[in-house]
C-alpha cells in the first residue's frame, strides 16, 4: 500500500470516531517527530501492539479487501497474565470484506457500535482447520444463545453483537454504510493467533511515497528510539 493512502485512511478513520462521539487516546495522534522523542516509558504501546494497523490482507485491493484498526489496549503474549484482555476499534467499510479467519486462543465480541449494519458469516472449522459445510453453530447474541445453519450470516445492527469463540472461522463486511465496530476479547496475539482461511498477508507492504501522517504499530521500530534489540527481534511488536 502507497503511504500516502493509509494517511488518507487515518485521516477519514479519525473524523469518522469522533463524529461517531469516541475518543481515542492521546498516542493515537502522535506524530512521527513525537515518537522520536519518546523513552521506555512508553514501552507498553510498542511491545503490546497498540495503535493503528490498517491493512488490505496483501491483496492490494483495499476497498473491497482490507480493515482498520486501532489496539486502544492489550496485554503481552509474553506475559499473559498481567493483562488477559483486549480492546480495539474496527472501521469497516460498506462492502469491505475481511477474510475468513480464527483464532486459536482469543474469544473475541464483535460489537457494531454504530453507523451501517455489520453482516458475520460464521463456519464451524473442521480438525483440519478448514471450513466444516455441516456443521451447525452455537453463538451468543448479546447473551441471547441461538443455532445458526454452516455458513450464516449474522447482521448485526448498531448496538447488537456476538461472541466469537476460537476455532469458528468469521469474515465480516459492511453493509449500507461505514461501520463503527468495537472488539473486547481476550489477550490479541496477531503474530501468532490468526489462522487465515486463505494465506494473505496481515499486514501491509508499504510503499513510502510520503511521510506518516501516523505511525502504524508496524512502524514504531523505525521512529520509536528506545525500541531495544530485544523488541527488534520479534516477528511483530505485539
Ligand atoms: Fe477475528
Amino acid at each position: 500500500m502507497k503511504r500516502s493512502t493509509i494517511n488518507a485512511i487515518l485521516r477519514a478513520a479519525d473524523a469518522f470516531i469522533r463524529e461517531r462521539g469516541f475518543y481515542l487516546p492521546p498516542f493515537a495522534s502522535w506524530m512521527p517527530e513525537e515518537w522520536r522523542t519518546r523513552g521506555p516509558e512508553c514501552a507498553e504501546i510498542v511491545e503490546n501492539g497498540l495503535g493503528w494497523d490498517v491493512t488490505d490482507f496483501g491483496t492490494d485491493d483495499f476497498a473491497h479487501t482490507g480493515l482498520t484498526l486501532f489496539t486502544l489496549r492489550n496485554g503481552n503474549p509474553r506475559n499473559p497474565a498481567r493483562k488477559p484482555y483486549a480492546e480495539k476499534l474496527l472501521i469497516v467499510e460498506d462492502g469491505q470484506i475481511t477474510p475468513f479467519h480464527f483464532h486459536w486462543r482469543k474469544t473475541e465480541d464483535i460489537i457494531n457500535r454504530g453507523g451501517g449494519v455489520l453482516a458475520v458469516q460464521l463456519y464451524a472449522s473442521t480438525p483440519d482447520e478448514q471450513l466444516d459445510e455441516a456443521q451447525t453453530i452455537d453463538v451468543s447474541l448479546d447473551g441471547v444463545r441461538c443455532t445458526v445453519a454452516a455458513g450464516s450470516i449474522v447482521r448485526l445492527r448498531p448496538g447488537e453483537s456476538i461472541t466469537i469463540p476460537p476455532r469458528l472461522y468469521h469474515a465480516f463486511w459492511g453493509e449500507g454504510e461505514r461501520v463503527l465496530v468495537g472488539e473486547v476479547s481476550s489477550l490479541n496475539d496477531d503474530a501468532a493467533d490468526n489462522r487465515f482461511l486463505q494465506p494473505i498477508g496481515r499486514f501491509p507492504i508499504i510503499d513510502e511515497d510520503e511521510p506518516p501522517l501516523y505511525l502504524l504499530c508496524t512502524d514504531y521500530k523505525r521512529f520509536y528510539a528506545a525500541f531495544d534489540e530485544r523488541l527488534r527481534n520479534l516477528d511483530h511488536p505485539s
